[in-house]
């Protein structure tokens, strides 16, 4: 469990999965997320259960007041050899979101990603038209490093994806 001020990353729970089903069949959620399926309580638990069998991913529930669930947030996709991963997040719970628990919880995460995995970049990408998000990751500290037009289709039309990172050595700069 990582502790923050307000915000405890926690291991993910199989009670957890109602909530995440609820949140994850909400369009105003997904439309920033890489999900567009209905899921199904099914996918839903062969999700879980396959977590246990993928070293390189490595999730976490987001808490806050203890055991309030309002999202979660990852690391994905990790190459132990280049020590790199890519990173994820959503605050599920909307009237959680603009608390700054999604700052909280990334700085956590990131935290995690440097000084324990011993990772040496952490990357993501992040729909132009999420302002909210990229403006929590500019704050973190992660650098603009790349635009792929066009490369998602939203609401009927098609926006750039930013793809986003930082390293260890800016972010011991930024956290001495
Ligand atoms: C993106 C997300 C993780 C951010 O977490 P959060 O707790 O809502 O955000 P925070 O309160 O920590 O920080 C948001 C920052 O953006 C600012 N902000 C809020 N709405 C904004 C907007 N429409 N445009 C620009 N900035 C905005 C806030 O003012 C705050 O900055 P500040 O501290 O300088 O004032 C969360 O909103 C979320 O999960 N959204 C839905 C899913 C998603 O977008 N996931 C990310 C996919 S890449």
């Amino acid at each position: 469990m990582l502790k923050g001020k307000d915000v405890i990353l926690a291991p993910l729970k199989r009670e957890y999965i109602d909530k995440f089903l609820e949140w994850l069949n909400d369009p105003e959620v997904t439309q920033h997320l890489m999900r567009f399926r209905p899921l199904t309580r099914e996918m839903e638990e062969d999700w879980f259960d396959s977590l246990k069998d993928r070293e390189g991913d490595i999730i976490f529930a987001i808490l806050i007041n203890q055991n309030q669930l309002i999202g979660n947030c990852s690391i994905m996709n990790i190459l132990w050899n280049d020590r790199v991963g890519t990173c994820g997040i959503f605050i599920g719970d909307k009237k959680e979101q603009g608390k700054g628990y999604g700052t909280e919880a990334m700085k956590l995460l990131l935290e995690y990603g440097f000084n324990t995995l011993n990772l040496n970049r952490i990357d993501l990408k992040v729909n132009d038209f999420n302002s909210r998000a990229i403006r929590c990751y500019q704050k973190i500290g992660f650098i603009e490093e790349g635009r792929m037009r066009q490369s998602c289709f939203r609401n009927g039309e098609y926006h750039d994806q930013l793809i986003m990172s930082i390293l260890h050595s800016e972010w011991k700069g930024m956290n001495p």
